[in-house]
């Protein structure tokens, strides 16, 4: 039975599967230095620019962790919301592989304003406190919610304003642009962001996520760092496959416009039974919701989802590139 756990629970698009299937004959240089990896980081310099350089990992954790790491030392910290991924569901991996530290800012929705964030820009007392190097942001955020496009143009400022970067966490990208109705390049070259993990995963690939450098020389070290980081894939043409096939003719924009429209749904119908409170704006494609004891046990028995923060009787429902109306229609006739 589908449920609404995450949208890494879905499996594989057929088109994904189709495009591993035809990677899947004789043999290519491994490590990247395949055919398939140069026309898929081809398709990346298209999409975000001549500027652009793309790099190929297997895991968002590693993409954001090594994004990182290429652009911090270890006297350096990154500011993130208190919902990002990096500070709540990497394992402590960003301090671990640079030692850089983490300044999570309080945030309800999951979004960094610059004017929350104008105290911490700053180093004070040299050489004492660490040096912020980074702001991280994520789109989609954690929470769902989707920050427009004058949104992360103000955190780039504010961030280059300081000497710091702008890094994107885009394990949800596409669901944020099909959201806002933009190209990549719209809500991520031209707002200024500096490095972009940009999300296959959630999105119907089998695995595969990719590093979006924006700006030249900041890849410098990055390959380096990826094979340290343990994600350099030696078949690579496995992932570069995939996401030729996910940028292919809009696929990606399908999936994520379905996800999206599908959250809609869910909420649509969940807001039809008033012991049910939507508790964040539905931007992209989840609702996250405060509901009673008795009605979380009966709806989890008819498609699982997490709770998200128990102390409020928050959950979050996700939906994926293969939810169905009769997914959703199951879990509401179970309320
Ligand atoms: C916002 C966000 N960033 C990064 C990741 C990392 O993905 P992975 O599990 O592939 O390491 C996730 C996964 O849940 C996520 O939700």
């Amino acid at each position: 039975m589908k449920g609404f756990a995450s949208d890494n629970w879905a499996g594989t698009h057929p088109k994904i599967m189709e495009a591993l299937i035809q990677a899947n004959s004789g043999h290519e240089p491994a490590y990247g230095n395949d055919s398939y990896t140069t026309r898929a980081q081809e398709v990346f310099r298209k999409i975000f620019g001549e500027q652009s350089t793309t790099y190929f990992v297997y895991n968002g954790t590693g993409a954001n962790i090594l994004a990182l790491d290429a652009l911090t030392n270890s006297f350096n910290s990154v500011i993130c919301s208190e919902h990002a991924h990096v500070h709540v569901d990497e394992c402590g991996g960003l301090e671990k592989h640079t030692s850089a530290k983490l300044i999570a800012i309080p945030s309800a929705n999951g979004k960094l304003y610059p004017g929350d964030l104008k105290n911490f820009v700053k180093a004070a007392r040299y050489p004492h406190q660490s040096v912020p190097a980074v702001i991280t942001i994520s789109q989609s955020t954690e929470p769902g919610t989707v920050y427009q496009l004058h949104e992360i143009e103000a955190l780039a400022t504010l961030a280059h304003e300081h000497g710091l970067y702008l890094h994107v966490d885009g394990a949800r990208i596409a669901n944020a642009a099909a959201s806002l109705g933009v190209d990549f390049k719209t809500m991520i070259t031209d707002t200024g962001v500096d490095v972009l993990s940009f999300g296959g995963t959630k999105n119907g690939l089998m695995f595969g996520e990719a590093v979006v450098f924006l700006k030249p020389g900041l890849e410098k070290h990055f390959e380096l760092y990826r094979k340290q980081g343990m994600q350099l894939a030696s078949k690579m043409r496995f992932i570069a496959a995939q996401f030729m096939a996910l940028l292919d003719d809009d696929l990606w924009l399908k999936n994520a416009a379905h996800s999206n429209k599908m959250a809609q749904k869910l909420k649509d119908e969940l807001l039809k039974f008033n012991r049910i409170e939507i508790s964040q704006p539905v931007e992209s494609n989840g609702v996250w919701a405060i509901l009673p004891d008795d009605l979380a046990r009966k709806m989890q028995e008819n498609g699982f989802f997490y709770p998200w923060d128990e102390s409020k009787k928050e959950y979050r429902l996700m939906c994926s590139w293969d939810t169905t109306v009769e997914d959703i229609e199951r879990l509401v006739q179970s309320i």
